[in-house]
């Protein structure tokens, strides 16, 4: 039996089990009609990773009540959400959005795919689990663009120990108390660092220590402020589970809160503004509806909206609100040039390398008796190699200083901050290189983590609601430093594999595929353009900008830096859209933080419990 039809299988039994669970989700409804209000205090536009976190404190208020409204299905409906190292199955099925960019012309004219959690979590239900936060300086550099010290380094850190919790790996005695991050803190996301010891994690961690370039040494913990270095991934997940928005925040508030109620299968279309005339429009209407064609419904919130329906969901229901820039909109109710401006996207390439040894995880998907022992472990006691993701050790570095003319021209937040990332895997398979059906390897998956160029979304044409999706152009590899800086990274990339701990025992044997021939600067670029993608990171649609007492519009970013959007009352936006620059590591926990300092501030501004 193959790996996807025994997960079919596995997902029948879980939802037999779920409709016969008495207490679950009692607060969950999937029809419109069937939701007791029309009026909350609190509607919030998507259960996604930066949703859930609202639903579950704005709702530790019992004198306030919350409505979620998500697009997707339940994080219950699917099973292998759970299963940390089956993340990449999840594209392109029923819990993804399935977006695809326009024609990238800096990649030979390829579209890409563009994943999205369509799914209560969100994206933390369906990404690979790195758990970054940035650094000291990409933090100080929000407080600096936004004139608002709350965004700081120092400031943020309250909001940061209320997230996470690490948990020990089930089993890996290769960690040393001195390689346990010290970070995290109590909050309900579980964090762990690779339940099991998977090559190539020696060779990465005898080069970091050997290494002549201070660029490629050992990290204990990338988000200790400093993000440099050479390290274990920590995930979230733990005791075998993937940890989402979802299972540590949502779900634990609708098992035990009246106050909270989800609605999901259900698409907000756009806000309507209320017909009283005020100083601003106000926007607490939320208009509903769960095909194009059925019935579109009105709910109103009192208090606020808030929008978190992510980088391209909240921008694309601006849009349709009338919110947006006025040369691009049919009926302007505000203009707001940056909505759907500034899009960013980290772009990676993989590389390859056939290495001598049988030690890699490139069987586990050609072996059908090998997958079903796995997942047979996984089911039974939650261990083996499907409770680890995707990601075991993975470096985050600068340019060499040799490749700026400046300091000044380097893009990335401070010197605290990487401008590129090495992921180290077995065959990491893209739609231009297939994984081969015999053989060991290893992929090195290089994202340039600063980049410069900037894309956009726009709506199509004509579209009236969110059923239509919106035009995604990431303007991947548009300018020549993204460009120059892909190939340089290639080139560090093979620096650093060309350690003394590499070619012990004659591991590392030479590059594999249309890569071997990229031998000269050109081909690299041309090897790039071939095969780049970007690495789901997507942000800066609905940026933030710069607190000015007049509130102005125009080159000030669409919110303020307490998420209010500029120019109409009652909406806030607080998921990734809002990120004014875009991190230089992993986006989740950045939006993480993100909630959590919304929703003291919203607390504050309601004069709410528990802030
Ligand atoms: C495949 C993949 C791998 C990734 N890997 C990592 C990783 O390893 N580490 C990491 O840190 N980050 C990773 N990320 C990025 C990270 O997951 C995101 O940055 C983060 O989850 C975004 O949070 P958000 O709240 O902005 O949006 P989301 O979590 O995407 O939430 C948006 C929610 O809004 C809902 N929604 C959208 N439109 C509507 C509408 N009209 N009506 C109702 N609901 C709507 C969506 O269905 C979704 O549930 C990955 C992302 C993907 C997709
Ligand atoms: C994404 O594609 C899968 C597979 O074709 C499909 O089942 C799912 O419904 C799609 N998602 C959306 C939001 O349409
Ligand atoms: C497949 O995996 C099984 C179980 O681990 C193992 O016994 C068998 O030798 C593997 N087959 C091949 C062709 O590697
Ligand atoms: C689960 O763990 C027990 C105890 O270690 C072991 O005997 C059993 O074989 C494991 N089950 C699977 C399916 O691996
Ligand atoms: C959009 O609508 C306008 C007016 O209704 C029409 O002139 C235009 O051709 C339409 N554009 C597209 C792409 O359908
Ligand atoms: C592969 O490794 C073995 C021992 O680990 C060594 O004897 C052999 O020479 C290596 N093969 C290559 C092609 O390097
Ligand atoms: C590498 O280049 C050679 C010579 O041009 C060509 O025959 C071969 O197919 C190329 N290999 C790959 C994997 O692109
Ligand atoms: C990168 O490596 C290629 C191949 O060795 C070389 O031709 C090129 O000059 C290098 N580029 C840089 C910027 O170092």
């Amino acid at each position: 039996m193959s790996l996807y039809l025994q997960l079919a299988f596995l997902s029948i039994l879980e939802i037999i089990l779920l409709l016969s669970s008495p207490f679950s989700y009692a607060k969950l409804f999937t029809r419109p009609e069937d939701v007791p209000s029309r009026t909350y205090d609190f509607i919030i536009v998507g259960a996604g990773t930066a949703g859930s976190v609202l639903a579950s404190r704005l709702s530790e208020d019992p004198h306030k009540s919350v409505l979620v409204i998500e697009a997707g299905v339940s994080d219950s409906s699917v099973s292998t959400i759970q299963i940390p190292f089956l993340a990449s199955s999840l594209r392109q099925t029923s819990v993804d959005w399935n977006y695809t960019t326009v024609p990238q012309s800096g990649l030979n004219g390829r579209s890409l795919t563009v994943p999205r959690g369509f799914v209560t979590g969100g994206s933390s239900s369906i990404n690979s689990m790195a758990w970054t936060r940035g650094s000291s300086d990409l933090w100080n550099s929000y407080a600096k663009i936004t004139n608002d010290v709350g965004w700081s380094w120092d400031s943020i850190q309250s909001y940061w120990k209320k997230i996470s919790t690490l948990v020990p790996p089930t089993s890996n005695d290769a960690i040393t108390p001195d390689q346990i991050p010290l970070s995290n803190s109590n909050g309900p996301v579980l964090v762990n660092l690779p339940n099991y010891d998977i090559p190539p994690r020696q060779q990465v961690f005898d080069a970091a220590n050997t290494a002549q370039d201070p660029r490629f040494r050992f990290t204990r913990d990338v988000n200790s402020g400093d993000s440099l270095g050479f390290g274990y991934n920590q995930a979230s997940a733990g005791h075998g589970f993937r940890s989402s928005s979802a299972t540590a925040y949502l779900n634990p508030a609708l098992a035990t809160r009246s106050n909270l109620d989800l609605l999901i299968n259900t698409r907000v279309t756009r806000l309507v503004n209320d017909p009283v005339i005020q100083t601003k429009p106000v926007f607490k209407q939320v208009e509903l509806a769960q095909s194009p064609h059925g019935d579109h419904l009105l709910f109103k919130a009192t208090d606020e909206v808030i929008l978190s329906a992510g980088t391209f969901g909240s921008a694309q229901i601006l849009l349709l609100s009338g919110i947006g820039p006025k040369d691009e909109l049919e009926k302007v109710i505000v203009d707001s040039p940056d909505v759907g401006k500034n899009l960013k996207d980290h772009p990676v390439v993989q590389i390859y390398f056939t290495v001598n040894s049988t030690d890699t995880l490139d069987s586990i998907f050609r072996n059908s008796t090998l997958t079903a022992q796995l997942l047979a472990e996984w089911q039974q006691n939650k261990t083996g190699i499907l409770s680890d993701t995707p990601i075991n050790v993975f470096g985050l570095l600068q340019l060499p200083d040799t490749f700026f003319t400046s300091v000044d021209s380097n893009p990335a937040s401070g010197p605290k901050s990487p401008n590129l990332e090495m992921i180290f895997n077995a065959f990491s398979a893209t739609p231009t290189a297939p994984a081969p059906s015999a053989g060991n390897f290893l992929s090195v998956v290089i994202a340039l983590v600063s980049p410069t160029s900037a894309g956009s979304i726009k709506l199509v044409p004509n579209s009236t609601d969110t059923f239509t999706a919106p035009l995604i152009d990431f303007q991947v590899l548009a300018t020549d430093f993204d460009m120059s800086a892909m190939v340089q990274a290639i080139n560090d990339t093979e620096k650093f594999l060309s350690a003394p701990s590499w070619t012990r025992d004659g591991y590392l044997i030479g590059p594999f595929g249309e890569f071997a021939n990229a031998t000269t600067a050109d081909a690299r670029l041309q090897y790039i353009r071939n095969n780049a993608d970007t690495i789901h990171h997507p942000v800066g649609t609905l940026k933030m900008g710069r607190n000015s007492p007049a509130q102005r519009l125009g080159g000030e970013g669409v919110v303020d830096p307490r998420l209010n959007v500029r120019g109409i009352q009652g909406v806030r936006v607080v998921d990734a859209s809002i990120l004014p620059a875009i991190p230089e590591c992993h986006t989740q926990a950045v939006v993480y933080i993100v909630a959590e300092r919304a929703a003291d501030m919203i607390k504050q501004a309601f004069g709410m419990l528990g802030h």
